[in-house]
């Protein structure tokens, strides 16, 4: 029998890496979406099977995390060995205008999917994703002992989250791993977050479609590193011996500012003409400077990423030129086919980068 998992929200960046790398795996992975008015399993669509064909494996359900029904029969019917507990409204942003909502999406569906767990009395291993973003204030570098200070109805939620988990670890011997991921990007990566905004700006600057990119603070300094590789790092928390919570970044941290000379420069342009600066994209409180430590991980799960700051630029703009039709620049490209081969693409698997991440990493 393959070990089953479920991911609330699959359709996500890391639902659909970590579906891709659980499938690579062997597991059975069973995902919740929302319904919508339109197709919202873009990042899924080169993985999916009809369930009716002998041998498929990945099973979509229909749920939104403001409700437990959905959660609840799942959990008694699919009987899963780890959740993924990913599903969130993530931006923080957002959270600013929609703080009540994302109290209940991103704080209290943490609460909802651990009390499923405990009253179906199933043993199944939870994964709760946490973020850096409720180390808010607190200067880097950050780590598993670091003080929380949040900034936002995100990072509050979050929070609620966190210590939800930790309280169902001591109260009821349940296995529920924090993984306090720093912020992660890739192609996959949803628009409006900072590192996509900029690299698919660029690609359209370079097609000649637009010659401006608004932001707001430039100046926020942020510890990116590439998705792939940390949805191996949740995995590894859900088979250590025992649950933990674990920080996972690259311990390296660069500004907005930063992040766009390093993106625009990749394709020979000068971001000073390009980039200008909207306070409606500020926020009403800023996290100034987010930067692991992440030793931890580096000593119990064997986890380091491999990817850094430039390189997962020049993968994102690589893939963002791609995506509207021009040739790469190649740079990304090739360090995917170097270190990680085959390249992976919009539509196509990861899995054979991630075997290699997750053999480097030994
Ligand atoms: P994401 O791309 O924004 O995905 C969020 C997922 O939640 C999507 O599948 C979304 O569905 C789903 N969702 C939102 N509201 C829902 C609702 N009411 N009912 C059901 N599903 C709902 O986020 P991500 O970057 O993959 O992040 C995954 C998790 O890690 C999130 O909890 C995020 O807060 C956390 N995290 C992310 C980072 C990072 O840097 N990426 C760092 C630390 C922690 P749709 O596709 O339909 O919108
Ligand atoms: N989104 C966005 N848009 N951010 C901007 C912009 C802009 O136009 N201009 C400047 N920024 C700054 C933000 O103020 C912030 O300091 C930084 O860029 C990063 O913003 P985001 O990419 O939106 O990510 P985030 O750090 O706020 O949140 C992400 O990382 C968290 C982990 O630390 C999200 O993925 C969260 O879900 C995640 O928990």
């Amino acid at each position: 029998m393959p070990r089953r998992a479920l991911i609330t929200s699959i359709t996500g960046q890391d639902g659909s890496y970590l579906a891709e790398l659980l499938l690579a795996k062997g597991y059975e992975v069973h995902g919740i979406i929302r319904r919508a008015s339109s197709f919202n399993t873009g990042r899924l669509e080169h993985l999916y099977h009809d369930p009716h064909d002998a041998g498929a494996r990945l099973f979509l359900h229909y749920g939104d995390l403001g409700c437990d029904e959905q959660l609840t029969s799942l959990i008694y019917s699919v009987r899963p060995e780890e959740i993924y507990h990913l599903g969130a409204q993530s931006h923080v942003k957002v959270s600013f205008e929609l703080p009540q909502y994302t109290g209940e999406i991103t704080g209290l569906a943490s609460l909802r999917v651990l009390e499923a767990v405990r009253r179906s009395g199933i043993r199944c291993r939870v994964y709760q994703a946490s973020s850096s973003e409720m180390f808010g204030g607190t200067p880097p570098l950050q780590n598993e002992e670091s003080v929380f200070h949040p900034r936002s109805p995100y990072g509050v939620a979050k929070l609620y989250g966190y210590w939800m988990a930790r309280s169902y670890r001591e109260a009821y011997g349940m296995f529920v791993a924090n993984g306090i991921l720093f912020n992660h990007e890739s192609p996959r990566r949803g628009p409006t977050f900072v590192t996509r905004k900029v690299t698919r700006a660029v690609a359209e600057i370079v097609a000649g479609r637009r010659q401006k990119l608004y932001l707001g603070n430039l100046e926020a300094r942020r510890d990116w590193g590439y998705a792939p590789e940390y949805v191996e790092g949740m995995w590894r928390m859900l088979q250590q011996e025992s649950a933990e919570d674990f920080v996972l970044g690259t311990g390296e941290a660069h500004s907005v500012r930063e992040m766009c000379e390093a993106a625009f420069a990749y394709a020979g342009l000068d971001w000073r003409e390009h980039v200008e600066v909207d306070p409606q994209y500020r926020r009403p409180a800023e996290v100034d400077w987010l930067c692991a430590d992440a030793s931890k991980a580096r000593r119990e799960l064997c986890w380091s990423p491999a990817i850094a700051f430039r390189e997962l630029l020049q993968i994102m703009v690589d893939a963002d030129l791609e995506s509207i039709g021009l040739r790469p620049l190649g740079a990304g490209q090739r360090l995917l086919e170097r270190g990680f081969a085959p390249w992976h693409r919009w539509q196509s698997s990861v899995s054979a980068v991630l075997a290699a991440a997750s053999s480097a990493a030994h």
